[in-house]
């Protein structure tokens, strides 16, 4: 569902590299994709207009066409006896739906009642390298910083930074579509709308999908998510406090041995990592690591991954190849 968009693309792609098993593949998208096709492993798919009749035979959905479509669709394609993996932002907080990273709660696919939900882009990247610590030191608080590119938006806002790159270096007023102000050479201090408390929805959503999936609702989170002129690949300013000291040495040693991590971090030589490295790589790259100095157990960080991957169709695939297994 939504094989058309940033993500479903990527779902093809991966599908494709991972070798993921299976016999038949149904591509679905909306009335404007009839009569597209797009290819998965050497061989060329239609794409399909979305029903409810769409599930018949199918075990597994991949969902990525937004939260209306799987509130919607998805209680069809689980009656139909497929489970459902969902990217989107319909059902992560209802108590009945396991919200999954592979990394960190791959026990909870197993109580699935036929739907698992894919958490939020920026939260899967920050609970891959928080929950090692986590285990180790006991995090009690998380202040976070998001700098997420515009293909967190889909597909149409790639395409808007890119002609409105065009239209600066081109001497012109950059045009405003899809964001609400000029992306390029610009940051928007606003990712989606506004909560009662002043914080947008998409920082509630890292608080509170942070805390179901590491199972701890005493850890405090304090958001803020900034969208920044990047194609691909979101960062994050990272800095927490812990139960018990933990050093910065020992935080590394515990991430480089942690799975889907790679740590990127000799600032002496300028090594940290950037999005244009976490572009294209499964792996969330974790750099900066140092002592928090201005409380008593601290520890900052700089966490990168690539969105689309870890942070969508990598962190579904990963949960769909646990339901194979
Ligand atoms: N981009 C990310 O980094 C990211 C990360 C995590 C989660 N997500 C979530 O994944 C979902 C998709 O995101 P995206 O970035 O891939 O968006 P996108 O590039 O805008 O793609 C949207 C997809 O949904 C399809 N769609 C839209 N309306 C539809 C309808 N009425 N019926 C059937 N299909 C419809 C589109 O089909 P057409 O091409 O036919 O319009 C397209 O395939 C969203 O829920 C988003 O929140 C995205």
């Amino acid at each position: 569902m939504g094989a058309t968009g940033a993500v479903g693309t990527c779902f093809l792609k991966i599908l494709e590299e991972r070798k993921f098993p299976y016999s038949s593949l149904k591509l679905l998208a909306s009335e404007r994709s009839q009569g597209k096709d797009l290819e998965c492993c050497g061989k060329r798919y239609p794409v399909e207009v979305l029903t409810h009749d769409s599930f018949k035979g199918v075990d597994i959905v991949l969902a990525s066409a937004g939260a209306s479509r799987s509130l919607e669709f998805l209680p069809s394609a689980v009656k139909a006896g497929a489970v459902c993996v969902d990217n989107s932002s319909a059902f992560r907080m209802d108590k009945d739906v396991p919200l999954v990273v592979p990394e960190v709660n791959p026990e909870m696919i197993k109580k699935s009642k036929g739907i698992i939900a894919n958490p939020n882009c920026s939260t899967i990247q920050l609970v891959v390298a928080l929950w090692p610590i986590h285990k180790a030191a006991k995090i009690k608080r998380i202040i976070v910083t998001t700098f997420q590119s515009v293909s967190g938006a889909g597909q149409s806002k790639i395409l808007e930074l890119e002609s409105q790159v065009k239209e600066f270096v081109a001497g012109k007023k950059p045009t405003v579509k899809e964001f609400p102000y000029q992306i390029a050479f610009n940051l928007i201090p606003q990712i989606d709308v506004f909560c009662d408390n002043k914080y947008t929805k998409e920082e509630m959503k890292m608080v509170n999908e942070t805390r179901k999936i590491m199972g701890d609702s005493s850890i405090m989170v304090n958001a803020t998510c900034i969208r920044v002129p990047v194609f691909y690949a979101h960062s994050e300013s990272v800095s927490i406090e812990t139960e018990k000291p933990i050093s910065p040495d020992e935080a590394r040693a515990l991430l480089a041995k942690a799975p889907g991590i790679k740590v990127v971090d000799d600032p002496e030589k300028k090594v940290y990592p950037m999005p244009i490295d976490a572009e294209g790589k499964d792996d969330t790259l974790v750099g900066r690591i140092r002592k928090d100095e201005s409380v008593k157990n601290g520890l900052s960080m700089w966490v990168v991954a690539d969105n689309i991957r870890k942070g969508a169709a990598l962190n579904a695939i990963q949960i769909a190849e646990e339901l194979v297994k």
